[in-house]
């Protein structure tokens, strides 16, 4: 039996839906930001009109977390939530993980990490993206760890502290150890350090590295990444600089074993995705997927031989052919790129993709699929099991497919599609 709650269920998640004003920090103190990150609309199913939507699955969520835990030993995990959790939603993520366990969070912007404040998760929360705007104080009355890099941000923390007679506030040094993104060149290291040991107000509790080969974590170049970091620490811990959370790995590195310190960053395995070695072969065979994207047939035609189908007629039917038009567009995140290249799931079967995926629909060649009628089930992402089978498409397939990385599939359904939250 599987329940399924709304993002906005009281006995989950509290009572807030994310598109109405909460009573968050942000609409009752001075220390609003105003850029509003963009993020799912979610809605109980009566309020839902289109039958298109991306299912969660919190067991599932739970169950990779506990998976990459057992891999982490004891080193402890801070998920990867940016991006509204790689498009799951942060807040419903953030709640369960916290409840399973997790000891801290990472986000890209200040405004993610004050989302996830105000949606009541109390463990720390790791602000990577670097830039603060001049919101230096709204990070420090949040109780948010920034990550620092350069002397401008120790200033402007050392002040917000001051400014806000709040005693410290916890930073992590990133250190570019060879991505050349973000962080403190080596050659820059001791200077920087002194500039840090000279601000009272600040206290450092981590150091960071990120590596540049996302899946290749075993490369001479991520070998080189983690001896450079080992040398950064050095130099830190001879000016007395002692971060009692050295991090570096993200899923892959973390399965593989590679660069574990105090604490490990995984996003994409938390979400069911997992990297794959140079030789292809998939790092954990334990993940499960966590979104389902589902749509339904909203209209069936037969076609004769030589007719064609969609915007400039990309597609001509061979045979006579019937062509389901199903509610999901590249509006919704389903890439045009897809167009003649896609599959989708049907009565537990597979499906190809006729003529250009539009905006809100797309067609669905459907003439092998017995017993096809109107709004049957159509998944786009994830599993069907149907009276003719039981099949899964991977974020790994639809991208490549679509040309896109599994980060990018997940990130990229849009605040259009409705998330629902399912406990099996
Ligand atoms: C700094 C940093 N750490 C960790 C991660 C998580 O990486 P992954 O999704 O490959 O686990 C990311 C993702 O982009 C990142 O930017």
């Amino acid at each position: 039996m599987t329940a399924e709650f709304s993002g906005d269920d009281p006995s989950l998640f509290g009572a807030v839906p994310v598109d109405e004003p909460s009573q968050s920090h942000s609409s009752e103190t001075p220390f609003s930001v105003d850029a509003r990150v963009l993020r799912p609309r979610r809605a109980a199913p009566a309020d839902t009109v289109r039958a298109t939507r991306a299912e969660v699955n919190l067991g599932a969520l739970r169950h990779n977390f506990h998976v990459l835990a057992k891999h982490a030993g004891r080193t402890a995990l801070w998920p990867v939530l940016k991006a509204d959790a790689y498009g799951h939603g942060a807040p419903a993520v953030a709640r369960t993980l916290e409840r399973a366990g997790a000891k801290g969070f990472c986000v890209a912007l200040l405004e993610e990490a004050i989302e996830l404040r105000d949606a009541g998760i109390r463990v720390p929360i790791l602000v990577m993206g670097g830039y603060y705007g001049n919101h230096h104080e709204e990070l420090v009355h949040h109780s948010l760890a920034p990550v620092v890099y350069e002397g401008g941000q120790l200033e402007a923390f050392a002040r917000a502290a001051r400014n806000l007679g709040c005693e410290s506030v916890d930073v992590h040094v990133k250190i570019d150890t060879g991505m050349a993104r973000l962080g403190v060149r080596p050659s820059e290291l001791a200077l920087f350090a002194d500039h840090l040991l000279a601000k009272s107000e600040l206290r450092v509790v981590g150091a960071m590295t990120h590596f540049s080969c996302p899946d290749g974590v075993t490369t001479a170049h991520a070998q080189e990444q983690i001896r450079v970091f080992e040398e950064a620490l050095g130099v830190l811990r001879r000016r007395g600089v002692k971060p009692a959370l050295r991090h570096a790995a993200n899923t892959a590195a973390l399965l593989r074993g590679v660069g574990l310190y105090d604490v490990a960053r995984p996003g994409l395995g938390i979400f069911g995705a997992a990297p794959r070695t140079e030789a292809g072969v998939a790092l954990s065979e334990e993940l499960r997927p966590v979104f389902r994207i589902r749509s339904e047939i909203i209209a069936l035609r037969d076609v004769n031989v030589g007719e064609g189908a969609g915007y400039g007629e990309r597609w001509h039917a061979d045979r006579p052919s019937r062509i389901a038009t199903i509610a999901i567009g590249y509006a919704d995140g389903f890439h045009r790129s897809l167009t003649g290249k896609a599959s989708v799931l049907v009565r537990g079967k597979r499906a190809p993709l006729v003529g250009a995926v539009s905006m809100d629909m797309a067609m669905v060649d459907v003439t092998d699929v017995e017993g096809v009628t109107l709004h049957d089930e159509v998944v786009v992402l994830g599993a069907q099991d149907g009276p003719l089978g039981k099949d899964s498409i991977t974020a790994e397939e639809l991208g490549s497919w679509s040309g896109q990385i599994p980060w990018e599939v997940f990130c990229g359904i849009s605040r259009r599609v409705p998330r629902f939250y399912r406990e099996p």
